[in-house]
């Protein structure tokens, strides 16, 4: 077995990430973190990531929707469940889908327990800044730890009016400061700040107590999340704050292309490919 491989046998032995391991890292080595939705995906990000996040996202990644409202928490827990079997050493965190966490904190925290109960996730994730506060509070100290996400948020497009950067002006800093500071008070181990200018960035990691995810939020933020797949250059657009590290549509197009030309050509299946008859004195 390579150095590489004995590493991470070593790690797998370990287990998981905690909470408050994640949590520790405030200030320190950023916390490495990707959206994951399958067992296959989870087993090639779990080596490398320490949280996957088992986002809403999935509307559009996966399911071809135009935005993230029609995700049921019936399908973060299928995709949960798949995401824990598929990871050892992650900590995996649940997104509560628009909907779910709103109405009340009793009933955040009856669909977040069911959502942990059924997948083994270690977390959930809600959007929402001050308002959500008093949720966050209830929930942390019935043991459910949460994640925040404040700056840009999804669930709101259409009170926003789209998927513009915030905070691009000075005016607009004050109340997504005082979300994530509030946030934070409640009990969030971290909040992922989504789509704000890097000064406002580096201003709510440096005012805030707790671990600030970035998406979209600079280099200033004690971590980083990315949509897998956008990453990974599968979709022909992605957001500007996207660094494509591969461009695995293209890979995907011209692989199915050579699969379908070989097909027509009758070149797939090989001889490799197929079944001969066994020996019929074999009794094997
Ligand atoms: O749903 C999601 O994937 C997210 C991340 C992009 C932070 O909320």
């Amino acid at each position: 077995m390579s150095t590489q491989g004995k590493d991470e046998a070593a790690k797998r032995r370990r287990g998981r990430h905690t909470v408050p391991e994640i949590a520790a890292r405030k200030g320190g080595e950023p916390v490495v973190c990707l959206t994951a939705y399958s067992a296959p995906f989870a087993r090639l990000l779990d080596p490398y990531c320490d949280l996957l996040l088992v986002g809403d996202s999935m509307g559009m990644a996966l399911y071809g929707m135009d935005t993230t409202l029609g995700v049921t928490l019936d399908m973060i827990i299928a995709h949960g469940r798949a995401v824990v079997r598929g990871s050892a050493r992650a900590l995996v965190v649940l997104d509560m889908p628009f909907g779910t966490f709103e109405a009340s904190p009793e009933e955040a925290f009856r669909n977040a327990a069911r959502a942990l109960a059924e997948t083994g996730a270690q977390a959930i994730k809600l959007e929402g800044g001050a308002e959500m506060a008093p949720t966050v509070r209830f929930l942390v100290e019935r043991g459910i730890p949460v994640m925040g996400h404040v700056g840009l948020r999804p669930q709101s497009v259409h009170s926003i009016g789209g998927y513009a950067a915030q905070g691009r002006r000075r005016a607009e800093w004050a109340p997504i400061l005082a979300d994530a500071q509030a946030v934070a008070e409640a009990g969030a181990f971290a909040t992922v700040v989504e789509g704000v200018a890097e000064p406002l960035a580096r201003e709510i990691a440096a005012k805030t107590a707790n671990l600030i995810i970035g998406i979209g939020a600079s280099a200033a933020c004690d971590g980083q999340i990315l949509v897998t797949e956008d990453m990974l250059g599968l979709f022909d657009w992605a957001p500007r704050f996207v660094k494509p590290y591969a461009e695995l549509g293209g890979v995907i197009a011209d692989a199915v292309a050579r699969f379908a030309a070989d097909v027509r050509a009758r070149r797939f299946p090989g001889d490799d490919q197929t079944y001969g008859m066994r020996d019929e004195q074999d009794p094997a």
